[in-house]
This record gives structure tokens, C-alpha cells and sequence, in this order.
């Protein structure tokens, strides 16, 4: 893409973000009513029956209510925040926030660098990458089974390369080429904008995203970002 063909990307995205929010915002309000008239009616009554499908539609609601803020997030790009950031850092938070929803038997294995590694970047985004990757990893691994994701950082200028690798399943060749896909999924609860959301913040930092996989041998995410120059050893 030439500068002014970024323009025109920037400028729908910016347009698809604010006619999503107004659309979010109403379908949150709606579900708000639905929401609150479960309750009261819940108050109301003490058949099981009645309880029941009332539990059914909080559920529903609450799975709706996520699903909303994924496509919010994924239409919301255009708002990143970029600041000189040691991805490293990034890295290692995300590791900690998320370890505790892993299952036990999951194991992590990263080794932070000794040295800062500096990238232009959102650190809420790179978040988000790390949430939306370690997730994928913990779902194919599956709670019952033994495993180990290992994430990687190396860097030589100008780029910093960073792998998330599992021993799950891996990744059948016709799925592979839609994982990136918005909406793409091949779970029963899944929404499949996770790596939509990895690939578009990628792209947003300057970098690429790809997968490797074959069945049987697990998935590993490689994603390269430029690093900030003059500022890495
Ligand atoms: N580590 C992995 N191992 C095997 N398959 C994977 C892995 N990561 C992603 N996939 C495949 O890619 C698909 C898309 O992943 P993506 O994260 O976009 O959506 P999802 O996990 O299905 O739903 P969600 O929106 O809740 O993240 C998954 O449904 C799965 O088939
Ligand atoms: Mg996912």
C-alpha cells in the first residue's frame, strides 16, 4: 500500500469503528432491557421451568455481550495508541496476567531477555495479541491434556521476532488458510475474531503475522515487528 491508499484504509476503518459503536450501543441498550426484565420476572416467579430458561437467556446475553465487544475491538483499530515500548515487558505481563486462567497440567515456558527490546507500539494491544494467542493454545491443548506453549523473542535489526508454539493438535491444511479470517471458526463456542484481531494490530505496528502447522504437530504463531532504530543493542 502507497501513502494515500493507507489514507483511504485509515479513513474506513475510522468510519467502519464509529458505525459499529453507534450499532453496539444500541444492541448493548437492548439487551439491557431483555436483561432486566429477565430479572424481574426471575424475582417473580420460583417455577423451575421458568428459572431455567431464564438462566438460558443470561447466558445468552452475557456470550452475546462479549461477542459485541470483539467486533467493537476489531472494528476499533484505527485508535491505537503507539509509544516507544520494550516488548519484553509487554511479553511478560501479558504471561502473568493470563497464567491464571491456564489449567495446571499446561505448562509455559518463556525466558525474558536480559535486555530491553524497544518497539513502536500499544501495549494494551500487544495484550491483546498475547490474550487472543495463549487462549488458541490453551483451547487446542484442551483442559484434560498434558502440554507446554513455549513463546520465543529474538531480535536482530531491524525486526523482533516473537513465535507462540503449542504441542495441541496442530492445524489441518484447510483450516489453516482461514484462521486469519474474520468470523472463521471451528469451535462450538467460538466467535473467530481472535486472530482477525492479532493479524489487523500486527499490521497496525508494521509488522506480519503467519502460521506454521501440520497435523499432529501442534501450531506455531511467528510474528515479526520492526524495531525502534537506533534504540536496541
Ligand atoms: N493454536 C491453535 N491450534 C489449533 N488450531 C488453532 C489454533 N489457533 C487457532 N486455531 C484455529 O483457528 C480458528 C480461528 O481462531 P480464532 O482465535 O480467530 O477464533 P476462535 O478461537 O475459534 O474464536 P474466538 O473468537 O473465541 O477467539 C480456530 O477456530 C481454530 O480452528
Ligand atoms: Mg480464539
Amino acid at each position: 500500500m502507497d501513502g494515500s491508499e493507507d489514507d483511504v484504509h485509515a479513513r474506513k476503518m475510522k468510519s467502519l469503528g464509529h458505525f459499529t459503536q453507534g450499532i453496539v450501543h444500541d444492541i448493548r441498550n437492548s439487551l439491557h432491557v431483555v436483561l432486566s426484565a429477565s430479572a424481574m420476572i426471575g424475582r417473580r416467579t420460583e417455577d423451575p421451568l421458568i428459572l431455567h430458561h431464564l438462566t438460558s437467556i443470561e447466558k445468552t446475553i452475557e456470550r452475546t455481550n462479549g461477542l459485541i465487544g470483539r467486533i467493537l475491538a476489531f472494528a476499533n483499530q484505527s485508535e491505537e495508541h503507539l509509544g516507544v515500548v520494550d516488548v519484553s515487558d509487554s511479553i511478560d505481563e501479558s504471561i502473568t496476567l493470563i497464567r491464571p486462567m491456564f489449567p495446571e497440567c499446561i505448562a509455559i515456558e518463556w525466558h525474558r531477555p536480559a535486555q530491553p527490546v524497544y518497539i513502536l507500539g500499544d501495549h494494551d494491544q500487544l495484550y491483546q495479541v498475547m490474550l487472543n494467542l495463549l487462549r488458541n493454545a490453551i483451547e487446542a491443548i484442551g483442559c484434560d491434556n498434558e502440554g507446554t506453549i513455549l513463546v520465543n523473542l529474538n531480535h536482530a535489526c531491524p525486526w523482533v521476532e516473537i513465535r507462540v508454539k503449542d504441542t495441541g493438535p496442530g492445524i489441518a491444511p484447510d483450516v489453516i488458510e482461514n484462521v486469519f479470517t474474520p468470523a472463521f471458526t471451528t469451535k462450538a463456542d467460538g466467535n473467530g475474531f481472535g486472530l482477525a484481531n492479532v493479524f489487523a494490530i500486527v499490521e497496525q505496528h508494521g509488522g506480519t503475522m503467519q502460521v506454521v502447522s501440520s497435523p499432529g504437530e501442534g501450531a506455531e504463531f511467528i510474528m515479526l515487528l520492526p524495531l525502534v532504530p537506533d534504540m536496541n543493542l
